[in-house]
């Protein structure tokens, strides 16, 4: 008998299970909010989690298996409302193999005020490779959403989605959690900082060396 997905991709699943969780745990999100997305390994969809469950009590068993076309292959008939940033961003980014999107509050306070986090600090060049844009608003699950945050992803792995959330990516699910608790963490200290006195934003040439070692770093982990 042919295996089912969840039997062919337990391990992916499971890592889709756990970082919904520690999305949860770490402050991302909370509730219902925010979801969780890994291409398969073969490139044949993408996993994702299910629509409006609660992330304490989700299981391997509640994820969906999804075409790029949309349609389940498996699993929870209701997959994520977002499911169509998560695919519009695998279908953009080829290098990109996890998803997560949050509601975390510095980095919604933001994206409510529609402000852009620019290169101000060492960290975020190496976490994002450059700025984190604001994608027009869209409403939330329409393609035009999908079609506006592509617009902010191209060459970086994190943006804000304008009066709703954030966007993190990565060539793993790890790396995804990452850049959004990075995310989170760089706007609270923008905030902050507004408050103290003048940004100054790094000079063109540090970002310039910054982008080369965050390309070079990448390079590295794809085994180029
Ligand atoms: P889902 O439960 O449908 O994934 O929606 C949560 C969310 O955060 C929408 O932006």
């Amino acid at each position: 008998m042919e295996k089912t997905l969840l039997e062919q991709y337990r391990p992916i699943a499971e890592q889709v299970v756990q970082t919904a969780r520690e999305m949860i745990t770490k402050g991302l999100a909370y509730g219902v909010a925010g979801n969780v997305s890994a291409r398969l390994p073969d490139n044949r969809g993408l996993l994702i989690t299910p629509s409006g469950k609660n992330y304490g009590k989700l299981t391997a068993e509640d994820l969906c298996f999804v075409d790029w076309q949309g349609q389940v292959l498996e699993g929870s008939p209701r997959p994520s409302s977002e499911l169509a940033i998560h695919t519009a961003t695998y279908q953009a980014r080829p290098d990109c193999r996890g998803v997560v999107h949050t509601h975390s509050t510095f980095a919604c306070a933001l994206a409510v005020t529609r402000t852009a986090i620019p290169v101000f600090i060492d960290e975020l060049m190496y976490v994002t490779g450059g700025p984190v844009r604001v994608a027009e608003y869209g409403f939330p699950g329409s393609p035009e959403l999908a079609q506006n945050l592509v617009g902010a992803l191209t060459d970086v792995q994190a943006a804000l989605m304008a009066n709703h959330g954030v966007i993190g990516l990565g060539d793993d699910l790890a790396e995804a959690l990452h850049v959004c608790e990075v995310v989170e963490k760089i706007s609270e200290v923008y905030i902050n900082a507004l408050k103290v006195g003048p940004i100054f934003e790094l000079e063109g040439w540090v970002i310039e060396r910054q982008r080369k070692a965050f390309l070079a770093k990448k390079a590295r982990q794809r085994g180029q």
